[in-house]
């Protein structure tokens, strides 16, 4: 039925002894990497109908789902609000880097009300950029749009993109197909304490 079989797992890794503690998921967890170069292929929809599909399965506080994901496909139109944003950035004086030329962008907006704003649609990010790594895509999160959201110039394209005028975007998602694997940069593991 293609459910998980929880009782056959628990058994499993309870007599797992050293047989190596991994499996499908973990690996794309530990595998996923920040990528931001694309070749000139495009993302195909239904590839992304499942991407944001695994954004909206993510949890939210109280469940509030106040988040909205909006997608850009065309890359003429993607250049068009790169180069806004690196022009209002530049102005404010927001960091703007990391921003290529992908071939898909997912806006993660939520209610600038919402007490879990920024949590929320980081599940969601990453819930995202996850499955696009499961399906060998890469992708990239890009902050700038967020401080520089109500902006006049970035807020009219906002508008134009069916974005509410009380969303802010959290986070700007780059997507495409690799030119080449990501790099593991160093992971700290002295942040990791046990109490026991
Ligand atoms: C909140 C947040 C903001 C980020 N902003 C940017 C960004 O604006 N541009 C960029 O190229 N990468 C950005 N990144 C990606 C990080 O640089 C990257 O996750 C980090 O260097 C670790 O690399 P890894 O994702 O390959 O493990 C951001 C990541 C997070 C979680």
């Amino acid at each position: 039925m293609q459910k998980l079989d929880r009782k056959a797992l628990k058994q499993m890794w309870a007599e797992s002894k050293d047989m190596p503690l991994t499996n499908e998921v973990i690996r794309c967890l530990m595998e996923r990497r920040s990528i931001r170069d694309f070749t000139d292929e495009p993302v195909p929809r239904a590839l992304i109908d499942v991407i944001l599909q695994t954004g909206i399965h993510a949890p939210s506080g109280h469940n509030m789902q106040t988040w909205q994901f909006t997608i850009l496909r065309d890359v003429g139109e993607i250049q068009r609000l790169k180069e806004v944003t690196a022009r209002v950035a530049a102005a404010s004086k927001v960091y703007f880097y990391g921003f290529n030329e992908p071939k898909a962008l997912i806006l993660v907006s939520n209610d600038r009300r919402s007490h879990f704003k920024e949590v929320d649609s980081a599940c969601a990010a990453e819930n995202m950029m996850l499955a696009a790594h499961s399906f060998g895509l890469g992708s990239v999160w890009i902050n700038a749009l967020g401080p520089i959201s109500d902006e006049p110039e970035i807020r009219a394209l906002l508008d134009e993109y069916g974005i509410p005028k009380q969303h802010t975007v959290i986070a700007t998602l780059a997507m495409g197909w690799p030119k080449e694997p990501g790099r593991l940069l160093a992971k700290k593991q002295n942040v990791i304490h046990w109490v026991e």
